[in-house]
């Protein structure tokens, strides 16, 4: 298994840059900006996308692994990847997510904690309704881990 730091042509990922955020419009306000990571083991399992915020802070602001290999460890390997890459540069790693129980959990699994809120996000930003595990997201969850 390894984790490859990933520097052109982000865009060929972005079957699974959509699986964490479906429209492609958010993506790109990022995607430019955040290094970016990919995890193989043989081939391809999944991405992470990190941006740095501002001084000491950085943000998780996509993860996915591939849906046939979700539960075989490689996002929560992912996530120590680049918390152990950021933590000279940086103090604390925040992502937001919805309130989604297919995302909350593994984010505390990785030892993030609930930070803060901002309400509406999703019906702000987003073109369309979101839904997850059958429930609108609305608000956007923020969780942070020191590093
Ligand atoms: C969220 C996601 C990246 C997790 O990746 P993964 O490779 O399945 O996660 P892991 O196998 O590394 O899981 C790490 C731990 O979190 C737990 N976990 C993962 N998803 C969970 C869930 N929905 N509920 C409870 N626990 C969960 C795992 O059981 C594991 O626990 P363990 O260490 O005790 O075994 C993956 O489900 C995914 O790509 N989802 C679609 C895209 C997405 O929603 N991205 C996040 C956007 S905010």
């Amino acid at each position: 298994m390894r984790v490859e730091l990933i520097n052109g042509n982000k865009k060929r990922f972005l079957d699974l840059l959509l699986l964490a955020d479906e429209q492609e419009s958010m993506v790109d306000k990022y995607l430019d900006k955040g290094t970016m990571f990919a995890i193989y083991d043989d081939d391809l399992k999944g991405i992470c996308v990190v941006t740095k915020e501002r001084d000491r802070v950085c943000e998780i602001k996509n993860i996915a692994t591939y849906e046939k290999f979700h539960g075989q460890g490689y996002g929560k390997k992912l996530i120590d990847y680049v918390c152990d890459y950021f933590k000279d540069d940086c103090d604390t790693m925040f992502v937001g997510t919805g309130d989604s129980p297919l995302t909350v959990p593994f984010y505390k699994k990785c030892g993030f904690v609930e930070s803060h809120r901002i309400k509406n996000f999703f019906t702000d930003n987003y073109d369309h309704l979101i839904f997850e595990a059958g429930k609108q997201l609305v608000d956007m969850v923020y969780l942070k881990k020191e590093l």
